[in-house]
């Protein structure tokens, strides 16, 4: 007897890659896009890791700040009242009127969204972090200072995400340098559920 194929669908993990400055924002504005001060070694890496994904999701400015219709993206916007293509591997969606859920049932006949990348800006950061669907983060800190701007995290205190992230149950799992003008990329993850004694 042939063995039975399974089709049963993959929960997709998602993981928020930004940069900041050393004060926390992703932007002094909205339009202060990191290729305007962000290193070349950021930008070398954060590129890698898009051309990894199997899809990004980002916020309706974030996308149109850099089109490019050959990257799969899901672009969220709360002027679409349905789910939208714009083209073959773009998704206009309002996250509020179609559930995760849905937009992966959407996804998964272009490319099965397992490695998915949330890319900012606050309000989509905010909408994941809410919601706890994200799994790991990878947070690049160049070694500057903005003052004021845009945060990573509508909520986050005055030192920075990185505490709020450590409040929602996220450890550092790995840092280095990646250039020699300290520039420092972190990842976080979920620290493992404690396991009872028998
Ligand atoms: N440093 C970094 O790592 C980083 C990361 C990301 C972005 N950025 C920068 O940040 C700037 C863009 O950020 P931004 O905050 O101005 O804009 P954004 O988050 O990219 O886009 C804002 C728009 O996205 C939609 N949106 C956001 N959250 C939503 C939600 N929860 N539900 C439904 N729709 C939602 C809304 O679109 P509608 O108005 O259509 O409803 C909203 O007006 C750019 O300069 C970009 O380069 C930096």
């Amino acid at each position: 007897m042939a063995a039975a194929t399974s089709t049963r669908a993959v929960t997709p993990a998602f993981t928020l890659v930004a940069v900041v400055s050393t004060d926390g924002f992703i932007g002094r504005y909205s339009g202060h896009d990191p290729p305007a001060w962000a290193s070349a070694e950021e930008q070398i890496h954060f590129a890698a890791l898009v051309d990894a994904a199997d899809w990004s999701f980002m916020g309706r400015v974030t996308h149109e700040r850099a089109p490019r219709a050959s990257r799969r993206r899901v672009v969220f916007s709360r002027r679409e009242e349905r789910p939208r293509w714009a083209n073959p591997n773009q998704l206009f969606v309002d996250p509020e009127r179609t559930p995760l859920e849905r937009v992966s049932e959407l996804l998964r006949p272009v490319r099965e969204p397992r490695h998915c990348l949330v890319l900012g800006g606050t309000g989509v950061h905010d909408w994941f972090l809410a919601r706890s669907r994200i799994d790991r983060v990878v947070l690049t800190t160049e070694p500057v200072s903005f003052g004021a701007g845009m945060p990573l995290f509508t909520d986050q205190p005055i030192a920075g995400p990185v505490s709020l992230l450590e409040d929602r149950g996220f450890v550092r799992q790995s840092m280095r340098l990646l250039n020699d003008r300290g520039t420092r990329l972190e990842t976080y993850g979920r620290a493992a559920p404690a396991v009872a004694s028998p």
